[in-house]
């Protein structure tokens, strides 16, 4: 086998940043993230397929993670984009390498009102109602990739961004269209059922979305856990994006209230999508960074407000750790994220770890010694 130059110094790179990037601790100290977050929870990483070809990306991935979601994948529109016809090829990389280190998996989505193709709302005129159309479709969607990948994903986002930031449904979305006001618990139901077929009962059902620490949207997310509840619909996980802001937006306080109320429903708790803008004159939401003048001078985007403001988050879920199930960073590196133009993540453009790296591992580490006392 021959080995390109281009090759060799990516793995000579590969050396260098791991004997040179990454500080040095005290010897029986951890040194990566992965190692701090034993015990308190599963940390986790979003990556696109083209992390599991870099050696740099695919490094960091083993080493600092123990979960891991496929950015897009997974989506409906990536595994069935014709009625019938499933890729698995991106997925089934992502899952290979989590196998070969030791990581979990989260499936990412099954309902979703963006990257859905449009088969799946078109009326094929055979005489049935659409909601039983539709239906139909979601449950053979998730049959099928719960089928394939049976054994391998612990959790999978059964309905994504449903509501309004004010608790309302979400105004646009072709499934309720199609299905009716229940297709949440619809949703749910079916994937339930499935999983009972597979005998992946074990599996944790979620519902994930964005600004999940507005009053309104706790307050409907609350209300349809318990209403699941009571009918004996199993949901067993809330997903918060945590697409947050460098300013004290959402304040400590603001998440700390959210995490009560969720924690109270007794579903476990995961921090799926974090990252944190920087940006100024921007807002850093589910669909985007988004234009808005109340941030304009009131975003630090120094290294130093992001260290302290991820430590801040992370002191917060190591406070409740025993409610959160994982916290997963929606991408490796800053240039690797879907927020164009900032500096979100806490690897930079270079792969190489930032202030806010250390800040994350010291808080984790701080929280896993009080656990050992
Ligand atoms: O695959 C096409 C490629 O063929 C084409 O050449 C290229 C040109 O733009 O686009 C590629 O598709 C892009 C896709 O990412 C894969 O890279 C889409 O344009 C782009 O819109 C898409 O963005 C993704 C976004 O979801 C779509 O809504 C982001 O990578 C992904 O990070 C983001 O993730 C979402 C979560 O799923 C749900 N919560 C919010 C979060 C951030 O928006």
């Amino acid at each position: 086998m021959s080995i390109s130059m281009k090759s060799v110094s990516a793995i000579v790179a590969g050396i260098c940043l791991g004997a040179l990037a990454f500080q040095a601790q005290a010897a029986d100290e951890p040194t990566r993230l992965r190692d701090a977050a034993e015990g308190l929870f599963l940390i986790g990483n979003a990556a696109p397929t083209r992390a599991f070809s870099d050696l740099i990306a695919s490094d960091i991935l083993a080493q600092d993670f123990n979960r891991l979601t496929c950015e897009n994948e997974m989506k409906f529109d990536a595994t069935e984009p014709q009625e019938g016809q499933f890729n698995y090829r991106a997925g089934d990389t992502l899952v290979e390498f989590a196998q070969k280190y030791g990581m979990k998996v989260h499936g990412h989505t099954f309902l979703w009102h963006s990257q859905t193709p449009q088969w799946v709302f078109q009326n094929p005129n055979d005489g049935r109602p659409m909601r039983e159309v539709v239906l139909a479709r979601l449950e053979n969607h998730i049959r099928a990739l719960m089928t394939h990948w049976k054994g391998k994903i612990q959790s999978w986002d059964v309905c994504n961004e449903c509501f309004e930031d004010d608790g309302r449904p979400r105004g646009f979305s072709p499934w309720r269209q199609n299905i009716g006001d229940d297709y949440m618990e619809q949703a749910f139901r079916i994937a339930d059922k499935v999983a009972k077929e597979l005998g992946e009962e074990k599996v944790l059902l979620v519902y994930n979305d964005f600004n999940m620490y507005k009053p309104g949207k706790v307050q409907a997310v609350v209300k349809m856990v318990n209403d699941f509840k009571a009918k004996g619909v199993r949901i067993d996980a809330i997903g918060m994006q945590a697409h947050w802001q460098s300013n004290d937006d959402p304040s400590i306080e603001t998440i700390e209230a959210a995490f009560k109320a969720y924690a109270a429903t007794g579903c476990k708790i995961i921090i799926s999508e974090m990252d944190i803008n920087t940006r100024n004159g921007f807002r850093n939401s589910g669909r985007g960074l988004e234009r808005d003048d109340s941030v304009q001078g009131n975003a630090d985007s120094s290294a130093d407000a992001l260290a302290k403001r991820y430590g801040q988050i992370f002191d917060l879920f190591v406070k409740y750790h025993e409610s959160i199930y994982a916290v997963t960073l929606w991408g490796i590196g800053d240039s690797w994220s879907w927020l164009r133009g900032g500096q979100p993540l806490i690897f930079d453009n270079n792969l190489d770890p930032k202030p806010c790296y250390y800040s994350v591992l010291e808080s984790l580490k701080k929280g896993q010694k009080a656990l050992k006392k």
